[in-house]
């Protein structure tokens, strides 16, 4: 099984993946967690160039083939390894961040952006996505409270944030079948019970 968790940045994925894993592993599954940009060295690489603040403006073209090429680097080094190695993986964002943050943030052509992004990941597709959705306003209140310093997508402007939560509900509207939404502002327990009671069914349909 691969799964993917997505959602505007600020909008708490990291404890309901940890949660994931651990329920998952407690059912005696190989579990690989891994996340984007990132995963293999040469993608965390990557992940340092499109992160850090820099004098000079990254283009918007430039900014979307490094976010492929960590990916193809990601899928063809560890993701499809370890699916073929009989793991489940679970992936921190994966190519519905590229949707909504290049396709909506940015602008970029939508159909353009499917075809290199099938060509990167091979057509690899999650089995399920759940999106975290908070509004930008809100989510920018928690990177705050983080307290730590915000990274070069992070410092974006809200204008650029609500079209990439817009991005994230319509890659939800299209997708009901394989993307689960969540309100990331309900109690985490809510959200917890919620992504496990999906996941406990799909295993009761996979034993039958
Ligand atoms: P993270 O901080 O959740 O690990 O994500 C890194 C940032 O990169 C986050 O602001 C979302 C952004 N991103 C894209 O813009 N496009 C992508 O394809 C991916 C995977 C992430």
């Amino acid at each position: 099984m691969f799964i993917t968790f997505e959602g505007p940045d600020g909008a708490g994925k990291s404890t309901h993946i940890r949660a994931v894993k651990e329920f998952l592993e407690e059912r005696g599954r190989k579990v690989v967690l891994t996340r984007e940009p990132g995963g293999t060295t040469l993608a965390e690489q990557i992940r340092e160039l499109l992160l850090v603040k820099s004098a000079e403006a990254m283009d918007d073209k430039t900014e979307l083939l490094l976010y492929l090429a960590a990916r193809a680097q990601h899928v063809s080094q560890k993701i499809l390894p370890a699916i073929e190695a009989g793991c489940d993986v679970i992936c921190d964002r994966f190519s519905d961040s590229s949707v909504a943050y290049q396709g909506y943030g940015r602008g970029i052509n939508l159909g353009l952006l499917k075809q290199m992004n099938d060509w990167a990941c091979q057509g690899l597709v999650p089995d399920y996505t759940f999106v975290m959705l908070l509004k930008p306003a809100d989510a920018l209140a928690r990177l705050k409270k983080d307290g730590r310093e915000l990274d070069r997508m992070e410092l974006e402007d809200i204008a650029f944030k609500e079209r990439v939560y817009n991005g994230f509900l319509a890659c939800a509207e299209a997708r009901p079948g394989r993307v689960v939404t969540l309100d990331a502002s309900d109690a985490i327990e809510t959200n917890r019970a919620k992504i496990l009671e999906f996941l406990e069914g799909w295993l009761e349909t996979e034993k039958r």
